[in-house]
């Protein structure tokens, strides 16, 4: 009899994604839907088993890599990566995969929905609705920035990034983007212009921060950055929080060097209900909902639950590893 490999599993996953496992592997779980796997149950767990199926919320760094003592795999149910420690894994021979493409167009709809609210205030509106101060139609009440016409500066033109683009096109936006890599063949095809960061930063209306977080992307904007960008800016991050740093970013507002922001991921999450952002009605906050559709959320699941096997089965081509 063939033993089937073992195989944790973080959080509680759609059954879809669990089913499928369970042809293949021999599966734990953590059965919490909203409370993230104690430190000490990972460690644990990850000394035995031959695959990991982690979340973002799950750290995943070398004193944990250190006790595993059998995995060949660690499956990331999403695209980004920053949890984990894929040098030590890498070191480890261990084999790292993510969930990219089926969250892009769900990631790209909510990027362009906060930025829509943030312009038009829509969050702040409705308070004001339910709070009984509606009096009146007035003329300059709750009145935002405009959308259509305006110029949009994408920091980070992935797969997320291009798929923003494609929208801001629709609502006959000039689009400007920065990425470290130059992107001749988009520029052609969705007639978006390169800028430099500063200069980009200096001509946009909206700024969206669609960049991996790594140590390059750490704290890439900050008080000198939002020294150069206009009073009517309005920046939207639905990467990581660590690429905005969050002080900054307090005194920017405050100080009405900047318009508002859009927040979907914060340096610490869940973000402190005492957090300074949090206190301010220019500020949209939501917690992280980026990719998440039900559809979406499914496919992620299945994603990376084939990456998983595929590897483990010796097949990592048919995986996605990360790049
Ligand atoms: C990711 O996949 O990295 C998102 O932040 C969650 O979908």
């Amino acid at each position: 009899m063939v033993l089937k490999p073992k195989i944790f599993v973080t959080r509680k996953i759609p059954h879809q994604a669990l089913s499928y496992l369970e042809k293949y592997a021999e599966v734990a779980m953590w059965e919490e839907e909203d409370i993230p796997v104690p430190r000490e149950v990972l460690e644990k767990e990850i000394e035995t088993v031959d695959g990991l199926y982690c979340l973002l919320t799950d750290k995943v760094d070398e004193p944990l890599i250190k006790r595993a003592k059998q995995l060949k795999v660690i499956s990331n149910m999403a695209v980004g990566y920053n949890n984990i420690d894929i040098r030590s894994a890498a070191n480890h021979g261990i084999i790292v995969t993510n969930t990219p493409d089926v969250l892009t167009e769900t990631t790209a709809d909510l990027t362009f929905a906060l930025l829509m609210a943030t312009a038009r205030r829509l969050v702040e509106s409705q308070h004001f609705l339910h709070q009984g101060k509606w009096q009146s139609w007035s003329p300059m009440l709750l009145t935002g920035q405009d959308i259509f016409g305006a110029t949009i500066g994408i920091i980070g033109l992935g797969r997320i990034g291009e798929a923003v683009a494609r929208r801001a096109k629709g609502f006959d936006m000039n689009v400007l983007y920065y990425n470290r890599r130059r992107k001749p063949e988009l520029e052609a095809r969705l007639n978006v212009q390169y800028e430099p960061l500063n200069d980009l930063l200096a001509a946009a209306d909206f700024i969206c921060i669609l960049t991996p977080y790594t140590d390059e992307t750490r704290d890439l904007i900050s008080d000198e950055q939002f020294k150069l960008m206009k009073a009517s800016a309005i920046v939207i991050n639905t990467s990581r929080g660590g690429i905005v740093n969050e002080n900054a970013l307090y005194r920017a507002l405050v100080n009405k060097e900047i318009w508002a922001a859009g927040l979907d991921v914060f340096e610490e999450e869940p973000v402190p209900l005492d957090h300074p952002l949090l206190t301010l009605p220019n500020v949209v906050a939501l917690p992280h909902i980026g990719s998440a559709s039900i559809q979406t959320r499914v496919n992620m699941a299945v994603m990376a639950a084939k990456n998983l096997i595929g590897v483990l089965q010796g097949n990592p081509e048919d995986a996605s590893i990360h790049k």
